[in-house]
């Protein structure tokens, strides 16, 4: 043997084949820490994400934490109510409607589109409805759904200021321009009368 037994690459094993011999290098005792720590971590990690209550989805996270939101954000109006006036004052809202855009782009738009064009559901853009003729039976479609659930129902999983504040974008959504091309279905349903003008009482605030 020509390497010294010990130095700087620790000492010599025993073994040696065809004049190769290995150096007894074990991992430091800190890598053993992180390793035995990472094992049982992953089982404390399996066994919460698994079962307890605690360990929220991020789907879950995401509900939560928009849920506490609304709760602020709710604060400010109070109770909603479902009601052709109420509905009528929050079109075109500045506060409110981003804020139903939001929730539309969450919920709606995997069916209805991003501009209201119509996907799976139909279009909301034009004058064209099946399930209502009134502006508040856009509420009562969005809390109950229509067509045996082709459009689920809202009402357990909005909250009923949600589905007032929907109301009107949907409403708002009507004469709304899309660029040609973007329009995939035809229109459903009957013309219906246009929506009541805007009373003073309201509007004048
Ligand atoms: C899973 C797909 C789907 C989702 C998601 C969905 N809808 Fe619908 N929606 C439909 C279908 C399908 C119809 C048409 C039902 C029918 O044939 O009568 C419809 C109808 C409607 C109507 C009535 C239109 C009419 O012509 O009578 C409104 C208003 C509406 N949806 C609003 C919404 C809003 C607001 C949301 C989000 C909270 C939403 N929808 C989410 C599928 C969906």
């Amino acid at each position: 043997m020509t390497q010294p037994d010990s130095g700087q690459y620790g000492h010599l094993l025993e073994h040696e084949y065809d004049g190769i011999a290995e150096y007894d290098n074990p991992t430091p005792g800190w890598w053993h820490t992180i390793f035995l720590g990472s094992v049982l971590f992953s089982v404390f990690y399996f066994f919460f994400f698994t079962f307890s209550p605690m360990a929220l989805t991020e789907e879950e996270q995401h509900a939560e934490a928009q849920r506490r939101e609304f709760q602020k954000l709710f604060a400010e109006i109070g109770e909603l109510e479902a009601d052709q006036a109420t509905i009528l004052s929050l079109m075109g809202d500045p506060q409110w409607m981003p804020v139903a855009e939001g929730v539309f782009a969450t919920n709606c738009v995997s069916c209805h589109g991003s501009m209201g064009q119509g996907l799976v559901g139909p279009n909301l853009t034009d004058d064209y409805f099946k399930n209502l003729t009134e502006i508040t039976q856009i509420a009562e479609v969005i809390q109950n759904g229509a067509a045996s659930g082709a459009m689920p129902a809202w009402g357990n999983r909005l909250h009923p200021n949600e589905i007032v504040l929907l109301a009107a974008y949907v409403a708002d959504m009507r004469g709304r321009t899309i660029p040609p091309g973007t329009r995939t279905r035809d229109p459903e349903g009957e013309v219906i009368p246009p929506w009541p003008p805007v009373p003073d009482s309201v509007s004048g605030e």
